[in-house]
Parts: structure tokens; C-alpha cells; sequence
């Protein structure tokens, strides 16, 4: 197996085989210190897919079954391609900044995506590292930010499904205010493995940040945003990182330390991917 860094942030690895312990334990750390890792050359069904992200940990089923791939339910579908009349898996999923699960109480440790049917223009996935924005930080939002709670929810981008249509809106939006309640992180979070400390926020999913009194704070939750590089429409930041892939490619990353976003093809080309996600512990252990 040989690794390289990349320009800016991750890694690029060549040879990686999914059966072997050490090439596994390998990668794991490269997700940990370099954040994302690309791996090259895979040919894997679905099935070998999931193999493939058990070898990290405890893959998780995504909560609604829309995105679910019809034989193996772990694997996530992002698509725009429809099987004759059947639409297989969600069209343009993550257009936003955001991390994945970053509304539920447990979030993915590590996310791979798989492309399967890659658009000939204008493909990747835009990444800012929250770790980076946190130590880059101004002093006094720093200071700001101790003690203070980020609240995070999906009900901004929650995909109205085929099985809501004639539902009365107010009703779709109870059920995902029960189904998926607000959860709360310290804004600047602890990483489990790094020393490190996590600017947790995402311009998607993340509602206010409150302070140690109780109170809300727009203004800061604006300005953190605005340092991290997420409020560029334009996603020329200088925090963002554009990462490219090709056919045979897998995109694995930390999924605490990045929040990431979808950049969709302008043209009604075909895409779909495949993705996983695990949870490096039991959810016991948290
Ligand atoms: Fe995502």
C-alpha cells in the first residue's frame, strides 16, 4: 500500500486491500491525522461495500428508507437516475454545509463515499476542517465560545418524500420536530482521538449557539460561521478544499472534524453514489 499527501489537506493511497489488518489499521489513523483519504482503484459491489466499512466499525442504517439501496440498506444512495419508473435512492443530497447525523444525538464517526456513476464535469465535494477553524480562531471568539452549546437540526433540509405528497405541511414538519428532535454539542467540542478541539458547527444544520446563561447567540454562531469559510457562496475560501474523485475511487473522512457539501453538476448529467457510515465504537460506548 502507498500513500501521498495531497495538496492541502488528505491523502491519496494506492494498493489498499480491504482484507488486510494492517493496511485497515493504516487508514484509520490517516482518516484521524490527514482527514480525508482517498482510495484508489476499488471495484466492489454493494455488498463488499459495507465489508469494506465494517472493517472500521459499526456501519449505520440511515433513518428513512427513501435512501436506502433496494438489496443492502446500509448503503445510502444519492442518485438522479431512475430505474425505468422506480426512482432509485435521493436526488441532490448535501447541497449545504453540514456533517452527517449532525442532527441526531449520536453523529457518523467515519463516512465513505463511493461513486459509482461519476458526471464528466464539475464533480467533488467541498470540505472545511473544523479543527483548523478552531485554532485559527480570533482570541476573543475563543474566549466567546467557552462554555456556549450548539444546537443542531435537520428540519431546514429534511427531504420531503414521494409519501408526503397531499400531506399538510404543518404535520410533516410535527413529525420531524418528534422523529428528530434539536441536539446539543459544546461549540467547541473535544476529538475523541486527536488533541485537537472541533469548531462544531455547519452552516446546514446547526440552529443557535446558546451561552452559559441561556441565551442565544446569532451574532456569534454568524461570525463563527463567517470564519470557517461556510458562508461563501462562492466556495472560494481559502479554508475550503475542493476534493476530486474518479471511477474507483472511495472518499473516506472524519466525520467530526469536517463539515462538507455536495457540489452538484449544473448539467442534468447522471450521478450516483454510494455511501456508508460507521461508528468506530459500539454505540454503547457513548
Ligand atoms: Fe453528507
Amino acid at each position: 500500500m502507498k500513500m501521498s499527501q495531497q495538496e492541502g489537506l488528505g491523502v491519496i493511497v494506492e494498493g489498499f486491500d480491504p482484507t488486510s489488518d494492517e493496511d485497515v489499521r493504516q487508514i484509520r489513523s490517516a482518516v484521524y491525522r490527514d482527514k480525508i483519504v482517498v482510495l484508489k482503484g476499488q471495484h466492489l459491489d454493494p455488498r463488499e461495500f459495507l465489508a469494506l466499512g465494517s472493517r472500521f466499525g459499526e456501519p449505520a442504517t440511515y433513518y428513512e428508507p427513501i435512501y436506502h439501496h433496494p438489496e443492502v440498506p446500509e448503503v445510502f444512495v444519492s442518485s438522479n437516475v431512475s430505474d425505468g419508473e422506480k426512482q432509485i435512492g435521493v436526488p441532490k443530497t448535501g447541497k449545504f454545509w453540514h456533517s452527517d447525523y449532525q442532527f441526531m444525538p449520536r453523529p457518523f464517526d467515519i463516512t465513505f463515499i463511493y461513486p459509482q456513476v461519476v458526471p464528466t464535469r464539475n464533480r467533488g465535494t467541498y470540505f472545511i476542517d473544523l479543527c483548523k477553524a478552531y485554532e485559527t480562531l480570533p482570541e476573543e471568539l475563543k474566549l466567546a465560545v467557552k462554555g456556549t452549546m450548539a444546537t443542531h437540526s435537520v428540519r431546514r433540509y429534511f427531504k420531503i418524500r414521494p409519501s408526503d405528497v397531499y400531506r399538510p405541511l404543518s404535520e410533516i414538519i410535527d413529525e420531524v420536530d418528534a422523529k428528530t428532535p434539536p441536539v446539543d454539542f459544546p461549540t467547541a467540542y473535544p476529538h475523541r482521538h486527536t488533541d485537537e478541539t472541533i469548531l462544531y458547527i455547519s452552516a446546514g444544520f446547526t440552529q443557535s449557539v446558546t451561552d452559559a446563561e441561556g441565551v442565544s447567540r446569532p451574532d456569534l454562531l454568524q461570525a463563527l460561521l463567517e470564519h470557517t469559510g461556510q458562508l461563501d457562496e462562492s466556495c472560494t475560501h481559502p479554508a475550503i478544499h475542493l476534493q476530486s474523485f474518479e471511477k474507483g475511487d472511495i472518499l473516506v473522512w472524519d466525520n467530526w472534524s469536517m463539515v462538507h457539501r455536495a457540489l452538484h453538476t449544473t448539467t442534468p448529467e447522471p450521478t450516483v453514489s454510494y455511501r456508508v457510515t460507521v461508528y468506530d465504537e459500539p454505540q454503547s460506548a457513548q
